[in-house]
């Protein structure tokens, strides 16, 4: 049999705590929650996560504080069979957490992240981490410094090298970046800001913001409900990829979901079209179970 497929990603790891309401409040606005939980999260570690459970050999780079959240990450990332062997244990800062409002109404969230360690994460770290790595795939997002954004920007050990623009950034700090990958995976809202856009509603939209973009590679645009559309160059005709029919409780992580089945299918095969196909299927799937990473379960559930 050959090596399963190699992913090496680096990222964020959070603690989610989860609140269930009956809709997202807006600015002003108190209602309670009928449901908590907390379970692993992080950008990154999600994406590690769905990678290595869609059977990919996956390294991750990352950090967290010397404490219990911390601790679960680990326990949890090494569950998947994440290699951590590059993973920061920073004292004095805590581990990132984030604080998710999920609405019960039609599965939609908002997210606010506390960095914690996650801001610590020691470009030079990073850089002797990925100076002897092989990995086919690369993959970042961007909850983690820009500075270690720029190491990954200028390796060019991995065939594939991509970035998931999430969360959003201010583009003019991204914009001399993007030239050190060759495929960028952003959402609808992620994708306007790199336009310097509206955000696009219709497909001939995500065109006309793909074509603002000055980026070589390939771009897959995540859809939500509508599946990804691929643009193999900025100006090209995109082929869109619908998802299964699904019957979402949360739709938490499903882009990280997306990304981590995109790079487990890059790093085994590399046909692009076919791995978008896969992760569109995986990350819709995702979205009718109720935590960021796939089966993950709770660490701690109370009304
Ligand atoms: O993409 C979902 C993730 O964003 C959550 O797990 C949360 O930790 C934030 O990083």
């Amino acid at each position: 049999m050959a090596d399963p497929a190699s992913v090496v990603v680096v990222g964020s790891v959070n603690l989610d705590t989860k609140l269930e309401v009956q809709h997202i409040p807006v600015a002003g606005e108190t209602i309670l929650s009928r449901r908590r939980s907390v379970s692993p999260g992080g950008k990154g570690a999600n994406q590690a996560a769905a990678a290595a459970a869609a059977a990919a050999r996956v390294k991750f780079i990352g950090a967290i504080g010397d404490d219990e959240h911390g601790r679960i990450a680990v326990r949890n990332l090494s569950s998947w069979g994440v290699d951590l062997s590059s993973l920061q244990v920073l004292a004095r800062v805590p581990s990132g957490e984030a604080h998710l409002i999920v609405a019960e109404s039609n599965a939609e969230n908002l997210i606010v992240v506390s960095p914690g360690a996650n801001e610590h994460l020691s470009p030079a770290h990073v850089a002797r981490a990925l100076e002897t790595d092989r990995s086919t795939v690369l993959l970042t997002q961007l909850e983690t410094p820009l500075t270690v954004l720029e190491v990954c920007a200028e390796h060019r050990g991995s065939q594939w090298r991509i970035l998931n623009p999430a969360p959003v950034a201010p583009a003019s700090e991204l914009r001399s970046l993007l030239r050190g990958f060759n495929l960028l995976v952003p959402n609808r809202m992620e994708l306007a800001h790199l336009a310097g856009s509206a955000e696009p509603r219709s497909l001939e939209e995500v065109r006309a913001c793909t074509r603002r973009i000055d980026f070589d590679g390939a771009i897959v645009v995540t859809l939500g409900s509508a599946g990804a559309a691929l643009f193999l160059q900025r100006d090209s005709s995109p082929v869109v990829i619908a998802p299964p029919p699904v019957r979402p409780v949360d739709t938490t992580g499903a882009g990280d979901v997306f990304c981590g089945h995109l790079a487990r299918e890059l790093a085994e095969h590399g046909d692009l079209e076919r791995a978008v196909r896969a992760a569109v299927h995986a990350s819709a799937l995702s979205t009718e179970l109720p935590y960021a990473q796939l089966l993950a379960r709770p660490l701690g559930v109370s009304a």
